[in-house]
């Protein structure tokens, strides 16, 4: 029995023709016509005036993060439910990380709890756009701009969604002073690895660019005047993501239509499907499930039936404030966001890469129904 992927990217238009003309004109390291293609694009695509291509998304928020010069030892907010890349974008730039929990429907950072924890230390807010569902960032704003507080978007699961701001649609990767992506290879459009920082702020933009690229000197390459590291993308990612970039209406069509097929077909059984909220356009980056309080197994048990019969899943973020690593640093303790740990115990994602055939789909729901009936 062949095992139906939790993901497997698509590279189906000028990927190898893109690829092999950095190879062949030699173009193979961070220059290159592709990068600035390609954050060109991108940005344009999202609606913002700079792009900065970067190694992964783990570093793009790590070095958005920096480019803010936030007050050392401030706060920034940000949730619970997510990967440790956004935590660790915080600490690692001398910052306190402030948690809060998400809302049961749509996984993302539950914002009336934003506003609770702001306090006089806080500097910054962290929104994570879950499985491509956007954060309501028409109500985050205002809280932003009420308080003073700056935005690092964590846009890293939603190419391609779109969030009703003040009556208008925007594009995730929009918002703030600073967004970030990830291209990672199970992303809506992939470089294999990379990421991309977007900012409007030209001196942001420029502070990004040296950053990146261990602030070598402009008038004599080395005398720094500034600290920085080698988070840098190559030509040849960058010529992947131009490729990708030419089919992303396609890419996030496919991802509708997907989660259409599931949503038919998994309805009535004891499963929480995904929840789009009237202001959202989501890009259902993963179809994620939540196993209701009747069914006598957890996620983890789930999955292994779903393995059992072919089917590979992914399960739920495990909460920032569960995770042994930063308990033992004396963080987050006696801190507890009950929506956060259900869904960790309950949730997974079923296959949902660009290359899963509607045979697929079926094949996944029939293995559902027939472990949840
Ligand atoms: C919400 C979120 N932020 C950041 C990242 C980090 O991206 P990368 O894997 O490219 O480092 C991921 C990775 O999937 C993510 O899901």
């Amino acid at each position: 029995m062949s095992l139906i992927p939790v993901n497997e990217p698509l590279l189906p238009g000028r990927e190898l023709e893109y690829v092999t003309d950095c190879i062949e004109t030699g173009w193979i390291s961070s220059a290159g016509k592709y990068i600035e293609r390609f954050e060109r694009e991108w940005a344009a695509y999202c609606g913002r005036k700079h792009g900065v291509a970067v190694a992964n998304g783990t570093v793009a928020l790590e070095l958005a993060v920096s480019a803010l010069n936030l007050p050392p030892g401030s706060e920034v907010i940000l949730p619970s439910f997510t990967i440790v890349s956004c935590i660790e974008a915080v600490l690692r730039n001398g910052l306190r990380p402030v948690l809060v929990d998400c809302d049961p429907r749509t996984y993302c950072m539950d914002i009336h709890q934003v506003e609770k924890k702001i306090s006089q230390k806080t500097s910054a807010i962290m929104p994570v756009h879950i499985y491509g569902h956007p954060v309501n960032m028409d109500g985050l704003l205002k809280i932003a701009q009420h308080h003073g507080l700056r935005i690092i978007e964590d846009a890293a699961e939603a190419h391609g969604a779109e969030c009703l701001v003040s009556g208008t649609w925007r594009r995730c990767g929009s918002f703030g002073e600073l967004s970030c992506f990830s291209f990672y290879a199970n992303k809506n459009i992939t470089t294999g690895e990379g990421g991309m920082v977007l900012t409007d702020d030209d001196e942001l933009a420029e502070r990004l660019r040296n950053r990146r690229n261990l602030c070598f000197g402009l008038k004599e390459r080395f005398h720094h005047e500034d600290r920085g590291w080698n988070y840098r993308m190559t030509n040849l990612q960058a010529a992947i993501g131009c490729a990708q970039l030419e089919n992303i209406a396609r890419f996030v069509e496919r991802k509708l239509e997907m989660a259409a097929q599931y949503n038919k077909r998994l309805s009535g059984l004891p499963l929480q499907l995904p929840y789009v909220e009237p202001w959202a356009k989501s890009s259902i980056w993963m179809y994620a499930v939540v196993l209701d309080e009747s069914v006598p197994f957890d996620a983890f048990e789930f999955a292994q039936k779903m393995l059992d019969m072919g089917v590979q899943t992914r399960p739920f973020f495990k909460g920032l404030h569960e995770q042994p690593v930063y308990r033992n640093m004396g963080l987050f303790e006696g801190e507890s966001f009950p929506i956060t740990e259900r869904i960790y115990r309950r949730g997974l994602y079923l296959p949902s890469g660009q290359a899963i055939t509607d045979e697929q789909i079926a094949y996944v729901c029939k293995a559902v129904q027939h472990i949840l009936i």
